[in-house]
């Protein structure tokens, strides 16, 4: 099973603060079946200032300290990128990351307002996928 939305690199949002918390987190995802996880950090700028450079950097570290504990879970990143006037510029330039380098990008829509309608086409080079825990919160 893969899973395309965890909060699981430590310390660098409101996922686990420490590593031990996100080995275990680690450790119950492969118990559930999960063999590959998709990090997927908040990027929302002046709150959690994560740009690709900082979560590729924390999935290689975190990958190795997976292996050194033995864990058997494959990661891959994303970003849960929250709807701002940057987003395009940022998936242009590159700073924020699609899934696993696809044309797909998952957002987070507002929390207290309806999302914005978005319009694709072929000539788009991006494919939104909304947050999961979204309608949660969204009620
Ligand atoms: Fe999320």
């Amino acid at each position: 099973m893969i899973d395309l939305h965890c909060h699981m690199l430590p310390g660098i949002d409101d996922g686990p603060p420490d590593l031990a918390t996100a080995l275990e987190m680690a450790r119950i995802a492969v118990a559930d079946g999960i063999s590959l996880t998709a990090c997927t950090p908040h990027i929302y700028p002046g709150l959690y200032n994560n740009e690709a450079d900082r979560i590729l950097a924390a999935a290689a570290a975190f990958r190795l300290q997976l292996q050194e504990a033995g864990i058997p879970l494959a990661i891959t990143i994303g970003a849960d990128i929250q709807i701002v006037p940057e987003l395009l510029d940022g998936l242009t330039s590159g700073r924020f990351p699609t899934m696993h380098g696809s044309r797909y990008f998952l957002f987070e829509p507002p929390h207290h307002t309806v999302p914005p309608a978005f319009r694709t086409s072929s000539s788009m080079s991006w494919r939104p996928a909304t947050c999961p825990s979204s309608p949660t919160r969204n009620g």
